[in-house]
């Protein structure tokens, strides 16, 4: 090979290698867009509040020996949308399971409506054994806050309104 095939190649291969970075570059500048427009999307607390969740510690160190050496931490609970919460109760409360009064039954709830908004609060989250039948405490989902309950009920009781 000669000194001027060889600058050729060399050139030739520096010219591969240029447009081979500058395509990875722009590749690069499009995976970035894709994060921070899906950063973007949510709002300046929902991004701190889930950095915030993903650095919690698990547990918390305790030299108090009532209180055992190690307490979890108990994380703030969730509050569902009455729809979300609602799966919880759609098993019973839309088929009419068990005596369960009907979403959106109008005649099934009126009386209950009667009640009061705090009576139904309190029946949901605590359970309650009626004339009809059993409603187990939260539905049987006890990992469902009590404001997520409540949701629920709005979600019910603004059915048969
Ligand atoms: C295992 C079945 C079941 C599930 C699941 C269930 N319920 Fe019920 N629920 C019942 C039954 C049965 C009654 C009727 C009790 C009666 O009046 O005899 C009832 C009644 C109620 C009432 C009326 C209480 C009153 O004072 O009249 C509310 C409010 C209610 N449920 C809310 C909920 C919510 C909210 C959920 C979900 C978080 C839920 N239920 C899940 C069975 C269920």
């Amino acid at each position: 090979m000669n000194d001027s095939t060889f600058g050729r190649l060399f050139v030739l291969m520096i010219l591969a290698m240029t447009v081979m970075t500058i395509i990875i570059v722009v590749l690069a500048i499009f995976a970035a867009d894709d994060v921070t427009t899906r950063l973007d999307e949510r709002s300046d607390i929902e991004n701190t509040a889930a950095v915030g969740q993903r650095l919690a510690p698990v547990g918390e160190f305790s030299s108090s020996p009532s209180e055992g050496a190690v307490t979890p931490v108990v994380a703030e609970p969730v509050v569902l949308t009455g729809a979300e919460a609602y799966a919880s109760c759609a098993a019973c409360h839309d088929a009419g399971v068990a005596g369960a009064p009907l979403f959106a039954d109008k005649a099934g709830w009126a009386d209950r409506v009667g009640q009061g908004i705090e009576t139904l609060y309190t029946h949901a989250i605590e359970g309650f054994q009626g004339s009809a039948g059993y409603m187990p405490a939260k539905g049987g989902n006890m990992s469902l806050s009590d404001e997520s309950v409540k949701a629920a009920v709005d979600h019910m009781v603004e059915a048969v309104q």
